[in-house]
Formats: structure tokens, sequence, C-alpha cells
């Protein structure tokens, strides 16, 4: 396969475009991406017959900022049949991959698609049958094989493929479904829970966000990310000069700093944790960020970078290069991820955490 589709925000198709584009050539693939503004997604078509399959094999999709789902694909398939929809996509995905573990038929996430969905719920039945039959399926769930994707642009038209379970998405359509909680004090709550599932390994939850640790929230109020936090029974320094929602303040878990978030400093030398979604410019927070992070003020921080309305991808890349740079040259050893989250709108959110100091700093125990 050739090519690969990436899912994105509807409007971030020029985002996903550049980013996929430069960072393919950094492997030595090139191509060029076909962008159809508001689509959802974007096409990258490599030159070779193989770089698709190879870009999903060797771009770490934890790398990419601004697609939600890497799919390697073959061209589109056009104009199913009504009477026979099941056969010519069950044709397209012979040989092309090893047994999928998994079948998604999916959409882009649009206003237009979503009748385009309900068929794909009742289109996965019939073709998740032919696709086992024809052995390209196993007969069971397996989260370690090849997720096959069935991807329709309208109806009768779509692109089938493959991802690969260890640099996938494992979301549906490539976005965590999350219940907002009815007891938390804003929608921004979700923001913090999603980096959580993208950032977090699953298992690792229990050791790095754990009962107990300590944590700052920079650009608190009302307090849907604290809200997080105290809900993992952290304890919380909530730093901000609007009001922080009562019920927070009663659980006893969260101590509220009136004050500028640029200029607070902690009180303690055991803060695990920084969070930061104050409203500013995207070179400020990550300066701040780095400071924290240099002094050894936490070990993992998670903050939004707002965009600007143009140049989005170069802002951010900018930003993340100057961070990784500060890092780098105080010898903090640290893995930088970011992501424009589904809950995310006119912004990313970022993910630093530092793994050693070479050289200073303060230890690395809690
Ligand atoms: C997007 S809201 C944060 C929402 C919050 N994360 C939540 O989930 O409820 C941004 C907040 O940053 C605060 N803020 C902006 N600049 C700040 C600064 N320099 N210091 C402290 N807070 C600041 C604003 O007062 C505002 O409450």
């Amino acid at each position: 396969m050739n090519k690969v589709l990436l899912y994105c925000r509807q409007g971030f198709e020029k985002e996903c475009a550049a980013e996929i584009a430069e960072k393919a050539a950094a492997l030595g693939i090139f191509g060029f991406p076909r962008v159809k503004e508001n689509a959802g997604y974007i096409l990258f078509e490599g030159y070779q017959p193989d770089d698709g399959d190879k870009l999903v094999r060797e771009l770490p999709f934890a790398s990419l900022i601004f697609a939600r789902q890497m799919v390697a694909v073959s061209d589109l398939i056009r104009d199913l049949p009504s009477d026979d929809r099941v056969t010519p996509v069950v044709a397209a995905l012979q040989g092309a991959l090893k047994k999928g573990g998994d079948l998604r038929v999916e959409v882009a996430d649009t206003n237009e698609s979503k009748e385009l969905l309900k068929f794909c719920r009742k289109f996965t039945v019939p073709l998740r049958a032919a696709l086992r039959q024809a052995g390209i399926l196993l007969n069971h769930e397996s989260a370690k094989q090849p997720v096959v994707h069935v991807f329709f642009i309208a109806p009768g038209h779509c692109y089938v493929g493959y991802s690969l379970s260890n640099n996938n998405s494992p979301f549906f359509m490539g976005i965590p479904r999350l219940r907002f909680p009815a007891d938390a004090p804003s929608r921004s709550t979700l923001k913090l829970e999603e980096a959580f599932h993208v950032f977090i390994p699953a298992d690792e939850w229990d050791e790095r966000l754990a009962s107990g640790m300590y944590a700052v929230d920079l650009g608190a109020c009302p307090g849907g990310w604290t809200y997080q936090l105290v809900q993992r029974s952290m304890m919380v320094h909530a730093v901000d000069n609007g009001p922080m929602a009562p019920a927070l303040m009663d659980s006893g878990q969260v101590m509220h700093h009136r004050e500028d978030g640029f200029k607070y400093r902690p009180t303690r030398n055991n803060v695990y944790w920084l969070v930061c979604d104050m409203v500013e410019k995207p070179v400020r927070v990550a300066r701040l960020m780095g400071e924290w992070l240099v002094n050894g003020w936490c070990r993992e921080a998670i903050f939004n970078l707002k965009l600007p309305m143009k140049k989005r991808y170069e802002e951010v890349s900018q930003n993340l290069s100057m961070l990784a740079a500060l890092l780098s040259e105080n010898g903090i050893n640290a893995q930088i991820q970011a992501r424009h989250l589904y809950h995310d709108r006119e912004e990313v959110t970022v993910h630093v955490r530092r793994i050693w100091s070479a050289s200073g700093g303060r230890r690395d125990e809690r």
C-alpha cells in the first residue's frame, strides 16, 4: 500500500498534512498530501508502492500531533454495489495484512458523516463475518494483531487498510469516549482526562497517577483539571485569581493560591504533577514549563499550548523544539509528546516526563 490515511479534527487538515510530509521526509519517505478542506482526514501518498506500509511501521504514531489515527490504505473503492458491498471490500483486503485482530468501520468526525456512521455500524456485522471466513480477521478479537479499517467518505465509497496495534490509536475513530462527570466544575475536565488516557499507559496509572501525590494546577479555575487530580486522591495546589468550585474546596485536598501562575513557585519539594491551562502565548507557557522541569519542581507536566490562527503546526513545532533544547541544554532527559486531543479546540496538549537528570536538579524520588 502506498498511502496513509490520517484522521484529524475538521479544519486542521493543513496542519496534519504539513506534519506528515515533514515527518515522512525525515524517514526518507517522500510523497505528497492530498487535502480537502474540512474533510476531517487527509491522505499522504508515497512515491514508492510500499510507502504506506513503511510509514505505519516506522513512523511512531505517538510522535504525531494532529493525527488521531494512522492507517495504511490502498486506492479508494468507488461505487460499491448496493446489493453486495461486502465482496469488493473483502477482495481489496486479501493479502494486504497479516491476520487482523479487530475490525473498525469508520467515518470522518464531521456532522455530514453522522448518517453514514449509522450505516457503518450495521455494515460491520456482515463484513466481520465475511472477513473471518476469508481468513483476513481472526475468529476472536485480539488487541495484539493489526486492526482492519474500512473508512467511508461517502455512501458506497471507502478506503480499506490496516493499522498496527502497537503503533495506532486504540480508539474507534481515534476518539476516546469519555463521559462528562456530572459533578465536575467545567467541561475542560475532559481535556485532562483524555490527556491521561492518551499519554499515560493504563498499566502505569497506579504508579504515575497515584493517590497521595502532590500536584500544582496553574490557571485552575473553576477547577475542571483540579477535579481530575482530586478524583485520583491527589493533593492539589490550585493557582488562579478566579473562584474555585466550592465542592472541590470542601474535599480538603485543594489549596487555592490567588496568584499569578507565572510567578507562583512551589512551596514543597515533592510535587509530582504540574498541569497548566492558562490562556497565554504558547511561547510564555512553554518557557514556564521548561523552568519547572529544569529546576526539578515537578516530575511530569501536562499543559495546553493555545494555537494562533495561522501557521499552527509551525508554531507548535517551534515551541516544542525550544522546550526540547532547553531541557537538553540543562541535562534533563525527558519524553515530550503533544497531541491535538478530541477535547481540544484551538490548542494542543503537551505531556513532558522527566526521566532522569544528568546534572544537578532535585532527586527524582517522590
Ligand atoms: C481555560 S481556563 C482554565 C480552566 C480549568 N483548567 C478548568 O478545567 O476548569 C483558564 C484560567 O487561567 C487563568 N489564568 C490566566 N492567566 C493566568 C495567570 N497569569 N495566572 C493564573 N491564572 C491565570 C484564568 O483566570 C482562567 O481561570
